[in-house]
């Protein structure tokens, strides 16, 4: 399947159906694979066994994990193309999740003033929302994404072969923002949705697939975040402020996904609220929310710090916040202002009983 964005190509399927024609057109001077431990173990071997001409490339590796996507690995990784002597003719393969998109991108995107890089997104969350929209950029300072330009690839190879090996815990976290493109864009797709057990094998093409292009149209549409395009943030508002509140005190953390699930159950009972969804509607988007997803608890005393997260998000300002809500499932609108004492952080836990549970 191609997916064909304004400035390149997506390709999603068999890897190398795509990959090898796609390298033999663009003759690159030299060509470097980036990847992590766990992408070097479970994807790689896939990769250079299907796609043989890249076995004479120079693999780069780095360690996993977010608190790696800084200007240190930024740094150890310009230096290892100086070294192996990669002119602007190059091309960095990016294989792995968002992290090694993100940062990989943003090495290929400003060594020597910009060299061409691939996306093969091995994680659903990189599949489905990584892949498109050119954002690229590392953390500083604690602060997740403050470096980094929007520059696009040459193109994006998905093959959905490489989840085979990704944890349950990780699908799950992408999956949450396949069910967020439901809710704000295609209510057929949400019912979709909600005959995948995500437990299964699964055959997620078609899904995938269907996630691509509504995130394409809206980034197609607002490609500077000015307007339509602050509807996939449905979730992130408030998902966010639990999120760099579970990185900062949990001994686990919560994932992306995860924290944007309970941003989505918080913002569908605003949207409630407000009134711009029927309450047995937000019932349901709330349960199934509740079954899909982890269970978290707020403590009490954490409601201060979710609000001075929530107070500090640029979005926002003051008592005030700016969310993407639901007016019903498939249907989003953009720049709602809510007042922060109007979320209710205690009621996101999951329920003991889902049937016993009223939204309000
Ligand atoms: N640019 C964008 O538009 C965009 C969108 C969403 C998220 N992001 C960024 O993406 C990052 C999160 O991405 P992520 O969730 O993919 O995390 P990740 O890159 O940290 O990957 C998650 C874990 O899965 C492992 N892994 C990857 N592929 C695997 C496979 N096929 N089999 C087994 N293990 C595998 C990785 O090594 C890692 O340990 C964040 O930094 C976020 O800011 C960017
Ligand atoms: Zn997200």
């Amino acid at each position: 399947m191609i997916i064909q964005t304004q400035d390149y190509t997506v390709f999603l399927g068999a890897i190398d159906i795509y990959l090898a024609p796609f390298l033999q057109r663009q003759q690159y001077s030299n060509i470097a694979i980036l990847v992590d431990e766990n992408t070097r173990q479970y994807c790689l071997p896939y990769l250079l066994e299907v796609v043989p001409s890249l076995k004479s490339a120079v693999i780069l590796t780095i360690t996993s994990g977010e608190q790696h996507k800084n200007i240190d690995t930024c740094a150890f990784l310009w230096q290892q193309l100086l070294e192996y002597q990669f002119d602007r003719r190059s091309l960095l393969l990016n294989l792995g999740g968002g992290v090694i998109g993100d940062m990989g991108g943003f090495v290929a995107a400003t060594y020597k003033r910009g060299i061409c890089f691939v996306q093969i997104p091995t994680t659903l969350l990189a599949q489905v929302d990584a892949s498109i929209g050119g954002k690229l950029g590392i953390d500083l300072g604690g602060i997740k994404n403050s470096v980094g330009v929007f520059q696009n690839p040459q193109a994006v190879f998905i093959d959905p072969q490489f989840l085979q090996t990704l944890p349950a815990r990780q699908l799950l976290n992408g999956f949450a923002e396949m069910v967020k493109h439901a809710l704000i864009a295609d209510a057929d797709y949400w019912k979709k949705l909600q005959t995948v057990d995500i437990s299964a094998p699964q055959s997620w093409q078609e899904l995938i697939h269907t996630s691509l292009l509504i995130k394409k149209e809206v980034v197609e549409a607002d490609p500077l975040e000015q307007g339509l395009r602050k509807i996939l943030n449905f979730g992130h508002t408030i998902g966010h402020a639990i999120e760099s509140y579970s990185l900062q005190y949990d001994s686990e953390p919560l994932l992306h996904g995860e924290a944007v699930a309970l941003g989505m159950i918080a913002e569908t009972r605003l949207s409630v609220q407000q009134g711009l969804l029927p309450e047995s509607v937000g019932t349901q988007v709330c349960n199934y929310l509740q079954q899909q997803f982890p269970a978290y608890q707020i403590p009490n005393d954490a409601i201060a710090t979710l609000t001075y997260y929530l107070q500090n998000d640029k979005k926002n300002s003051g008592q005030k916040i700016q969310s993407s809500l639901l007016q019903a499932i498939g249907n989003a609108v953009y720049d709602q202002t809510i007042g922060i004492d109007q979320i209710d952080f205690n009621r996101l836990t999951k329920a003991s009983s889902v049937e016993n549970y009223t939204l309000f």
